[in-house]
C-alpha cells in the first residue's frame, strides 16, 4: 500500500526542513522530499538535505568569509596589535576542506534531526500528481525508482536557483554562479563579478582578501539601493577606497565570451562608452529565480505568477486547498530565516494552531567587513511615504570595545516616529552588525520606542552600547559624543 502522510514537504532547504520538523513536533506524520546531490568538493554526488542555504549558500559562504577575514587580519591589522607574522602562507585546499566539513556536519545534522523527530526522508524529486482519496498524490522519482505517496497537505518549499545571463553558459569553473564561486581550486589573479548585490559583495570580498584583483560591474546606477542610503554611501567608501574593491555602477552587459583560459566581458559604461573587462574567472550574481520546474504545477492548476513564483496569500496558502508554499519559491525576500518562519507558521496552521509571520521585522544582513544589517524602513522609504520621523546616529569610532577590536568603522542609525517615538527602522554598519540587529528586531517586534532602547542597560564595554547611544541620539542626548 502507498505510504500516507499528514504533511509532505517538497524541498529540504531551511524553509522545508523546518516545516517538516515543526509538523512532526505537533504530532503530524511528516515526510520531506529531496534529491539534492552534493556538488564538487567533499562527498560529491551524495544525497544531501539542507538545500541552497546549507550546501551552496549561507553556510559555506560564511565559512569562507571567516577564513578570508582571518587571513587578511594576519596580513595587515594584526601589526597594529604588535603581532608580526612572517612566512604566512595560504593553503586554499585546507580552507575549502574546512568549509566542506562544516557543510557536511550541518547537512548530516538535518538527517539526524529528521530521525529524532520521525520525519521520513523521501529521496527523489517530488511532483504534484493530482488529488486522490486521501488528499494529494505526490510522485517521488529517485535513483531507486518512483513511488506515489498520499498527503493530506503538501508544502512546496522548492527554493530558488541562480539567475544566469541569457546565452552565457555557466560551467562553474571559469564562468560561475554561487556553486562554482564557493569552490575555486586556485585564487584567480583577475576576478570579474557581474552584479553588486549580496553575493557579489560577499564573495567578491572573500576572493579580494585572498589575493584576487576584483572588479564588480553592476547594472543599477545606485549602490545597494535596498539599504538605507547613508549606510550605502559609507559602505561604498569603505569597500572601494578603503578595501580596493573596484565597483562600476550603471553598466550594460553587451557580451560575455569565454576564451581558453579567461573571460572577456564587453559592456557599456554609465556614460555610454564601450568598455572591456578581462578576467581569469567570472562570477555571475544577478539574483535568483524560483524553482518550479518539474513540480507539476500546470498539471494540477497550481498558480504561478509571471516571474515564476508560486502565488500565495499572507499565510502561504496557494490557490489549491491544502497546498501551501514557503521560502524562496514565494514572494518576499529570499532569506533563509524568512523561509524558516514561514515553515513554522504553515506547520502550525495545518495543526490547527494560530500561525503568523511579521514580514515587517525580517532582518537583512550582508556579511561584508564591516557587516551591514537592518530591519524596518530606510530613511528614503519614510521620506517617500511622507512619514515624519526623527533620526539618531552614533559611530563605532567612539566605542571602546570597537576600538579594542580594531573594528571601529561604521555606525548605528535609529529612525523613530516623530510623534509616537515608535522605532520604524534600525540600520547598522559595523563589525557584528548581524548579532546587534537582533536587539532591534526584538524592539520592533514589541513596538518599542527609541526611548525604550535608551532606557535599557547595555553591557560595557560592548558594541551594543552604540545601539544604546543611537537611541539616545534620537532625542539628541547621546552621552559619549
Ligand atoms: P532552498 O534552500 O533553495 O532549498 C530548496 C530545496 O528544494 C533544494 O534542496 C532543492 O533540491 C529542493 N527541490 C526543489 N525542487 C524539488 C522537487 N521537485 N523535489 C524535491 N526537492 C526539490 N540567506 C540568508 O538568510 N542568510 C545568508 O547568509 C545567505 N547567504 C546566501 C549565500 C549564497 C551564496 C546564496 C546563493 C544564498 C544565500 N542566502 C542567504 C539565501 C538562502 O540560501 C535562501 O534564502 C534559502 O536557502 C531559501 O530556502 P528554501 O528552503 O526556500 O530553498
Ligand atoms: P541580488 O539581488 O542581491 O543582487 C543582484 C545584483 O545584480 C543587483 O544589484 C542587480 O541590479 C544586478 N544585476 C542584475 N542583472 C544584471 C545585469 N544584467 N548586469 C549587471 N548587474 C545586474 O542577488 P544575488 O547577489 O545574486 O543574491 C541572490 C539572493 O540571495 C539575494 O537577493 C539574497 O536574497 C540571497 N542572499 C542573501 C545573503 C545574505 O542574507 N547575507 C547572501 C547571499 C545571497
Amino acid at each position: 500500500m502507498a505510504q500516507s502522510f499528514d504533511v509532505v514537504v517538497i524541498g529540504s532547504g531551511p524553509a522545508g526542513y523546518i516545516a517538516a520538523i515543526r509538523a512532526a513536533q505537533l504530532g503530524l506524520a511528516a515526510a520531506c522530499v529531496e534529491d539534492w546531490k552534493a556538488p564538487k568538493g567533499a562527498g560529491e554526488g551524495a544525497l544531501r538535505l539542507g538545500g541552497t542555504c546549507l550546501n551552496v549558500g549561507c553556510i559555506p559562504s560564511k565559512a569562507l568569509l571567516e577564513s578570508s577575514e582571518n587571513y587578511e587580519r594576519v596580513m595587515g591589522p594584526f601589526k597594529e596589535h604588535g603581532i608580526i607574522a612572517t612566512g604566512v602562507k595560504l593553503d586554499l585546499a585546507t580552507m575549502m576542506d574546512r568549509k566542506d566539513k562544516i557543510v557536511t556536519k550541518m547537512t548530516s545534522g538535518i538527517a539526524g534531526l529528521f530521525k529524532k523527530n520521525k520525519v521520513t526522508w523521501l529521496q527523489g524529486r517530488g511532483k504534484l500528481a493530482g488529488a486522490g482519496a486521501e488528499g494529494w498524490q505526490v510522485q517521488v522519482s529517485g535513483d531507486k525508482g518512483s513511488e506515489t505517496v498520499a498527503a493530506k497537505h503538501v508544502i512546496v518549499a522548492s527554493g530558488s536557483k541562480a539567475r544566469h545571463l541569457p546565452d552565457v553558459p555557466v560551467d562553474n569553473v571559469t564562468i560561475c554562479d554561487n556553486e562554482g564561486a564557493l569552490a575555486f581550486d586556485s585564487i584567480p589573479e583577475r576576478l570579474g563579478v557581474i552584479g553588486a548585490g549580496v553575493i557579489g559583495l560577499e564573495l567578491g570580498s572573500v576572493w579580494r582578501r585572498l589575493g584576487s584583483k576584483v572588479k564588480i560591474v553592476e547594472a543599477l546606477p545606485a549602490f545597494l539601493g535596498a539599504a538605507d542610503q547613508s549606510v550605502a554611501a559609507e559602505a561604498w567608501k569603505i569597500f572601494t577606497k578603503g578595501q580596493g574593491l573596484d565597483i562600476e555602477l550603471g553598466i550594460k552587459i553587451k557580451s560575455v565570451k569565454k576564451g581558453r583560459k579567461d573571460v572577456t566581458i564587453e559592456y557599456e559604461g554609465s556614460d555610454g562608452a564601450a568598455k572591456k573587462l578581462e578576467c581569469d574567472r567570472l562570477i555571475v550574481s544577478i539574483g535568483r529565480v524560483p524553482n518550479t520546474d518539474g513540480l507539476g504545477a500546470a498539471d494540477v492548476g497550481l498558480k504561478v505568477d509571471a516571474r515564476g513564483f508560486v502565488e500565495v496569500d499572507g499565510h502561504c496558502r496557494t490557490n489549491l486547498a491544502n497546498v501551501w508554499a514557503i521560502g524562496d519559491v514565494v514572494r518576499g525576500p529570499m532569506l533563509a530565516h524568512k523561509g524558516e518562519e514561514e515553515g513554522v507558521m504553515v506547520a502550525e496552521l495545518i495543526a490547527g494552531q494560530k500561525g503568523h509571520v511579521n514580514y515587517d521585522t525580517i532582518p537583512w544582513v550582508i556579511y561584508t567587513a564591516p557587516e551591514i544589517a537592518w530591519v524596518g524602513k530606510t530613511e528614503q522609504q519614510l521620506k517617500a511615504e511622507g512619514t515624519a520621523y526623527r533620526s539618531g546616529r552614533f559611530p563605532f569610532a567612539y566605542n571602546g570595545r570597537a576600538l579594542g577590536k580594531g573594528e571601529s568603522e561604521g555606525f548605528v542609525k535609529i529612525l523613530a516616529d516623530e510623534k509616537t517615538d515608535k522605532v520604524l527602522g534600525v540600520h547598522v554598519l559595523g563589525a557584528l552588525a548581524s548579532e546587534m540587529i537582533a536587539e532591534a528586531v526584538m524592539a520592533m517586534e514589541f513596538s518599542a520606542s527609541s526611548e525604550d532602547i535608551a532606557r535599557i542597560c547595555h553591557a560595557h564595554p560592548s558594541m551594543s552600547e552604540v545601539m544604546h547611544e543611537a537611541a539616545l541620539a534620537v532625542d539628541k542626548r547621546s552621552l559619549n559624543s
